[in-house]
């Protein structure tokens, strides 16, 4: 029996060094992306790693599209959907106000309406595959209103709570929800960006740190396992930041993220 994912956005960056991960972990790899020479590329390498996928366009919020390409490659997976990778997102940067109004509208659509589109549609599929994850791409700008991302922090904030609210529906389905909480990564999405936290945290991680802790949030350890861990942060930062805001007064978070955003 091969498992099978299904990545969003996986032309480049997370969603693709994650593709490739799987793939040379034996998984049936589906990636899809708005960016087809992207894809093409990301198609032979994982060939090239001895490993099997397809790859498609797909526009995270056109639901229909969704629902055509999710059809399509659980018909080729055998009939399967071990793992739903919800990794399509976009990011703008900067003093809210100064952000046109359509480029957070956009930002809300792909990282919301995107996240929301594919749930919907890999539902069935997910329900009838043995042990089926969903990994959702959150944030650790989903741990307190980021300064400087503040649509951005509130679209993974959606996310953090959606993976949630799904934990803890779709576990009587065998479906287990989840999200990764990463901090800055070595991105397309972060070049060129410049922000407080940019700053003074840094851009540290690389899609490939997240693509292995994807891998291990997807096949936990035995304390994690039955801990029924949620949240992923992925990094030492994100860790620190993530248990500070669990165990610091409300006041000292507040402090803590307007000194780190420099505001
Ligand atoms: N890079 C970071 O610092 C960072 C940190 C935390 C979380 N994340 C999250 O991880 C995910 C992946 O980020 P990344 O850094 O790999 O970004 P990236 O920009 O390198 O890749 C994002 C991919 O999504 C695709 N995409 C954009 N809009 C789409 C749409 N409408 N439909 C389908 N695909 C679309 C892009 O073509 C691209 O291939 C995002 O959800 C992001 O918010 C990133």
């Amino acid at each position: 029996m091969t498992k099978s994912v299904f990545i969003t956005g996986g032309a480049t960056g997370i969603g693709r060094a994650t593709g490739l991960l799987l793939a040379q972990r034996g998984y049936f790899v589906g990636a899809y992306d708005i960016d087809e020479e992207r894809l093409a590329v990301l198609e032979r390498d994982i060939t090239a790693v001895g490993g099997r996928g397809v790859v498609g366009h797909l526009d995270v919020t056109d639901a229909d599209e969704m629902a055509r390409r999710l059809a399509e490659f659980h018909e080729t997976a055998g009939g399967r959907l071990d793992v739903l990778i919800n990794n399509a997102g976009l990011l703008n940067a900067g003093r809210f106000e100064e952000i046109p109004l359509e480029v957070h509208h956009r930002e809300i659509e792909v990282n919301v309406k995107g996240v929301v589109n594919g749930l919907h549609a890999a539902f069935p599929y997910l329900k009838t595959t043995p042990g089926a994850v969903v990994v959702n791409l959150a944030s650790a700008s989903a741990i307190y209103g980021q300064a400087d991302l503040a649509n951005y922090s509130a679209t993974k904030f959606f996310v953090r709570a959606i993976t949630e609210a799904l934990n803890l529906e779709w576990g009587g389905h065998d479906v287990r929800v989840i999200d990764m909480w990463p901090l800055y990564v070595n991105t397309a999405m972060t070049s060129g960006i410049s922000t407080g936290t940019t700053t003074s945290l840094g851009i540290r991680l690389t899609a490939q740190d997240i693509a292995e802790g994807i891998v291990a949030a997807v096949d936990p350890t035995l304390p994690r396992k039955v801990l029924r861990q949620v949240h992923f942060p992925v990094g030492t930062q994100a860790k620190a930041l993530a248990a500070g805001a669990r165990f610091s007064p409300a006041w000292l978070t507040r402090l803590v993220n307007k000194r780190l955003a420099g505001h």
